[in-house]
């Protein structure tokens, strides 16, 4: 089928389009325009792209046609400059060997093996807890949450505690990630202009790479280890029989740190902000943690038992998906939803919309984690809810995440509740991810003392 007809769209600026909207805040401009414009929107201007809202569109892009839609070159080349030639930037054929190489890593039954050191990170920071909660002082949740993400990530990685590092490497992600934010979204590229924020770029790949490359060193030549990165040192492609070099495993290593960081702890930190809001929920989650537990530490074993602890973070992950849009173009021309979709057009999967669509959501704005019932989940569209994306570049991760999360979740809900400060306004920042823009400052009471 042909057609030229094009997707209806706002108007915007004469020669600006609606880049400005776009580059102010994203995610509202796309949920605005989804509003009024519905499963499929155009976007005019400099920067031309579709939004695509329904979920079958979104299957279309992401899955069944998903050989015709890569990731820009832009897109692509920013995070390359970061995770070089790893699974989060390649495209192709570099893209599948890295996936073969990578999967087996990934599989539940290996995470499984994490869960112990997950709880150890999460009693440790439960213990400064203690003492914050006596000071009587608001915590900054958003901060707690990425220093555990990463100290969880870091162990899983390397198996060590690696404090110093953890301290030293958090600040280079987060400048690393921020600078390619800026470079995906300004028209001119800031890699090419000397600046403060360009040296400080360059500093943080600098920092990773100095604390990445000798424990990649360290672990091979000492053998043998159950961390990721041994598994990776050892891992076989079983199509052309080849191995990783140090330097693809610290491409790898450093996707990981981009990927599966600041996306957990900002799924975390909604959730505790959620749950402030939302006592019936909090009052549920709690009595599910004090019966499976009765008191002791979780373990793996524990999380088929964890279910409404697992969909009070579904939940949350559909109302602030962590990644909040996925970015393809069309290498050919192709038609959606009876529209024209011009080869070069970006396309724009933003979870953010689709998880409000209200064909397939009842009072999407509301927090209601028991849509994720079995009984309710069954006849939902398979696209409808994807905040670990879909298709073949679906988050290699997800059982990382989930692995993780329903674990710290229980152990905090078990020792304390957490408050939202009185009076403090949280909105999204759609930045890397979508995190609350501000701290996220809480009360900590330590569940003894909760009526
Ligand atoms: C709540 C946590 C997480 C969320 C919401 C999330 C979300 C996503 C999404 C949506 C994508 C696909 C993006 C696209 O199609 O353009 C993705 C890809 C990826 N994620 Fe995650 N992620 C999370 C945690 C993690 C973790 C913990 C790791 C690793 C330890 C990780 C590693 C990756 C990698 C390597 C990719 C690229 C996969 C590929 O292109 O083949 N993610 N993630």
């Amino acid at each position: 089928m042909t057609t030229t007809l094009v997707p209806p769209g706002p108007r915007g600026h004469p020669v600006l389009g609606s880049i400005r909207e776009i580059q102010r805040d994203n995610v509202s401009a796309f949920m605005e325009a989804f509003r009024h414009h519905g499963d499929i929107v155009n976007f005019r201007g400099p920067l031309r792209i579709n939004l695509l809202a329904h979920p079958d569109y979104v299957q279309h892009v992401l899955r069944d046609q998903h050989k015709r839609y890569p990731r820009p070159r832009k897109v692509q080349g920013c995070l390359s400059t970061i995770v070089g030639d790893g699974l989060v930037a390649a495209e192709g054929t570099s893209w599948l060997r890295s996936r073969r190489l990578t999967q087996p890593a990934f599989h539940r039954d290996i995470l499984r093996r994490f869960g112990d050191s997950f709880t150890a990170s999460t009693a440790e920071l439960l213990d400064g807890w203690e003492r914050r909660a006596r000071d009587g002082e608001p915590l900054d949740i958003k901060s707690e949450m990425m220093h555990l993400s990463l100290a969880n990530l870091a162990r899983a990685l390397f198996r060590t505690e690696w404090t110093d590092e953890v301290s030293r490497i958090e600040p280079a992600v987060q400048e690393a990630l921020g600078f390619t934010h800026r470079r995906m979204t300004s028209p001119v590229d800031p890699l090419k202009f000397p600046s403060a924020a360009r040296t400080r770029f360059r500093g943080a790949l600098e920092t990773i790479n100095s604390l990445l490359y000798p424990m990649v060193a360290e672990r091979r030549r000492d053998g043998g280890g159950d961390d990721l990165v041994s598994l990776l040192i050892d891992a076989v492609d079983p199509e052309s029989g080849g191995m990783f070099t140090d330097e693809q495993i610290r491409d790898e290593v450093s996707g990981f740190f981009v990927a599966g960081h600041e996306t957990v702890s900002t799924a975390l930190s909604w959730t505790w902000y959620l749950l402030s809001l939302n006592p019936e929920s909090r009052r549920r989650l709690q009595a599910e943690v004090d019966e499976v537990l009765a008191g002791r530490v979780p373990t793996v074993d524990d999380l088929p038992k964890l279910t409404y602890t697992t969909m009070v973070l579904q939940e949350s992950m559909r109302l602030y998906p962590p990644i909040f849009v996925y970015m393809r173009c069309a290498a050919e021309d192709d038609v959606i939803g009876g529209y024209h979709i011009p080869e070069g057009r970006w396309v724009v999967v933003c979870p953010y919309v689709t998880h409000r669509h209200p064909e397939f959501w009842d009072n999407p704005e509301g927090f209601e984690p028991e849509r994720f019932t079995p009984e309710n989940s069954a006849n939902r569209h398979r696209m409808a809810y994807l905040p670990f994306g879909a298709g073949p570049r679906k988050c290699i991760g997800d059982s990382f995440a989930m692995l993780q999360m329903p674990l710290v979740v229980a152990m905090i809900a078990q020792r304390f509740r957490l408050d939202l400060v009185e009076g403090q306004q949280v909105f999204p920042e759609p930045a890397i991810s979508l995190r609350p823009r501000d701290p996220l400052m809480m009360w900590l009471r330590p569940n003894e003392e909760t009526p």
